[in-house]
């Protein structure tokens, strides 16, 4: 009876005690953002270097090219991106440094491809719907003049080529190769890319604080100048909105947190970073949203590839409607630190693909609406 006395006191006192907390009032809070992106690191086969990346079109493939031992990866990926088989293939010899890969207009589903030593530039099917099937070379182009083709494009009939080891840029027809122009550069070209308004052909020179223009009317060069302020070594080059756009990496010590652009005139417009992160981002790679043209986004590439103290980063960067200011910047760091994260490529509104140089992974990156 006693007990019980005790019993019924203490429960008396606990439901006071509950009544005086839940005087604390919750309520719903509006959030500004959803779930961001989620990423997967997805393992290659190992090899010292892995470049570049590319998905074969109406395929779920994508395609890897591994310098160090001229190893061409075929990867299939499921919906969420993550890579579910691989098969590798030797690509020449284990010193012919695949390098360069790039999709085929003219030959819908084909790829070219660079092979930096051997001097050859080549149109090949990689057969995606079998993926143990090896990849079928169906055209072998020498390079006529200069050597080690890294960058490859198809722009109607001509292959645009930066010949990274004699430090020049080739254009050589790919259905008459007697047809071609070699212009010499400074140290290294890496990119090459045509403007969208004046037509002419630029190209990053990573060793150089400059971008050698190319007038394809009269054959000229001239060379381009990055401003000391703005920063050096431009690797990353592509056409996009008003010009074409690069990044500069920065020095062994130091990342520049700068993208630009050259206009028609070929002025240079530079833009600045100013997110904690994105402000030092040593910056190698770049590519517009496939619907820039509406949400005016741009993907940027942070990378360690000479700078060890640089963050591996993926770096969503939002502009204002004509492209003048950058209104938002978001950055995703890596999990893997140190891996010389190299390129970046959209596959879909909201899947991304980047490699890892350094540690033979591709990383999907898939975004949340
Ligand atoms: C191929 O290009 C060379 C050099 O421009 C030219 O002399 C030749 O006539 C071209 N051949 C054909 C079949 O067009
Ligand atoms: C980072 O960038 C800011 C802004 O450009 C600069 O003031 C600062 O010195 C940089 N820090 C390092 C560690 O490089
Ligand atoms: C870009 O625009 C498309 C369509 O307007 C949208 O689906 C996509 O999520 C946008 N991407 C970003 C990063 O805002």
């Amino acid at each position: 009876m006693r007990t019980n006395l005790v019993s019924f006191i203490s429960l008396a006192t606990l439901l006071l005690a509950q009544s005086a907390l839940a005087a604390v009032s919750i309520a719903p809070m509006p959030t500004a953002h959803g779930a961001t992106g989620h990423i997967i690191e997805n393992a290659l086969p190992t090899a010292a270097q892995t470049h570049e990346v590319v998905k074969v079109p109406n395929s779920d493939v994508v395609l890897v090219s591994q310098l160090s031992n001229s190893v061409l990866v075929k990867a299939r990926v499921d919906k969420d991106g993550q890579v579910v088989a691989v098969s590798a293939f030797q690509i020449g010899s284990a010193s012919s440094q695949l390098h360069g890969l790039t999709l085929s207009k003219r030959f819908p589903g084909k790829v070219w491809l660079t092979l930096q030593a051997d001097n050859l530039l080549l149109l090949v099917d990689p057969r995606p719907l079998l993926l143990n099937l090896a990849p079928r070379v169906d055209q072998e182009i020498k390079v006529p003049e200069g050597k080690g083709p890294h960058y490859i494009g198809e722009y109607g009939d001509d292959l645009w080529v930066s010949l990274q080891d004699s430090s020049a840029v080739l254009r050589i027809s790919h259905v008459n190769t007697t047809n071609y122009d070699h212009y010499p550069a400074l140290p290294r070209p890496i990119f090459v890319a045509q403007h969208p308004i004046n037509k002419n052909f630029y190209s990053s020179q990573d060793n150089s604080a400059k971008i050698i223009k190319i007038d394809t009317a009269t054959k000229k060069t001239s060379q381009i100048e990055i401003p000391a302020s703005a920063g050096a070594t431009p690797v990353g080059l592509i056409s996009g909105p008003k010009g074409v756009w690069f990044t500069l990496l920065g020095s062994t010590t130091e990342g520049t947190g700068t993208i630009g652009f050259i206009g028609a005139n070929d002025v240079v417009v530079p833009f600045k970073l100013t997110s904690q992160l994105g402000q030092n981002a040593s910056l190698l790679h770049l590519t517009f949203d496939m619907n820039a043209d509406s949400n005016k986004t741009l993907w940027l590439l942070s990378s360690s590839i000479i700078n060890s103290k640089a963050l591996d980063m993926i770096i969503k960067v939002t502009f204002d409607a004509e492209w003048t200011r950058i209104v938002s910047e978001e950055v995703t760091v890596m999990p893997t630190q140190q891996n010389k994260a190299h390129r970046i490529i959209q596959t879909a509104a909201n899947q991304f693909f980047a490699t890892q140089l350094a540690t033979s992974k591709l990383v999907s990156f898939r975004t949340t609406n």
